[in-house]
């Protein structure tokens, strides 16, 4: 099982995004520096999970074409650009689709950053506009770690703090 509750959390998964993402609203409530905001996201969910092994921001890079730059991360050392349709982040970039990958050693074109990565999601992230601006990517060290409940929880937190 990749979601294990401690004593102080919920014992599912949905409550615990839920909780996590009420938090985050109130921390960036008035605020509207889009680092601080992607950093406040990065930190807090790396926090509430503990198998979120690398968890951050790839953004789109408008002095390239197609391109993303690393961003606000928790974990060990990201890779710094990722080009579009390169690895489950370019993928997730190209597409505007969140990819949810269980084993990222089967993903054609996968970005190895760090051996111990396994599974991963990459969920894209939109403004207000509806204009990309960047991907939201969580690394796990078990395989299949994310499912549809990680897809449509980071989803809604990242609508919710990005896009209006
Ligand atoms: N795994 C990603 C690369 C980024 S890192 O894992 C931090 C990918 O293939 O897109």
């Amino acid at each position: 099982m990749a979601y294990v509750a401690r004593a102080d959390r919920p014992a599912d998964k949905a409550a615990r995004y839920a909780e996590v993402e009420a938090e985050i609203a109130a921390v960036l409530d008035g605020e509207p520096n889009v680092t601080a905001r992607m950093a406040t996201v990065a930190s807090m969910l790396a926090d509430a999970f503990d198998h979120f092994f690398w968890t951050g921001f790839y953004v789109v890079d408008p002095t390239r074409e197609r391109e993303l730059v690393v961003g606000p991360y928790q974990g060990t050392l990201g890779c710094l650009r990722i080009a579009f349709g390169r690895g489950v982040c370019g993928a997730a970039a190209e597409t505007g689709q969140t990819q949810v990958v269980e084993d990222v050693h089967a993903f054609p074109g996968h970005i190895a950053c760090d051996s111990r990565s396994a599974s991963e999601i990459v969920v894209p992230v939109f403004d207000a506009s509806g204009a990309l601006i960047a991907v939201f990517d969580v690394d796990a060290t078990v395989p299949a770690a994310f499912d549809a409940v990680d897809a449509e929880a980071l989803e809604r937190l990242l609508a919710g703090v990005f896009g209006r």
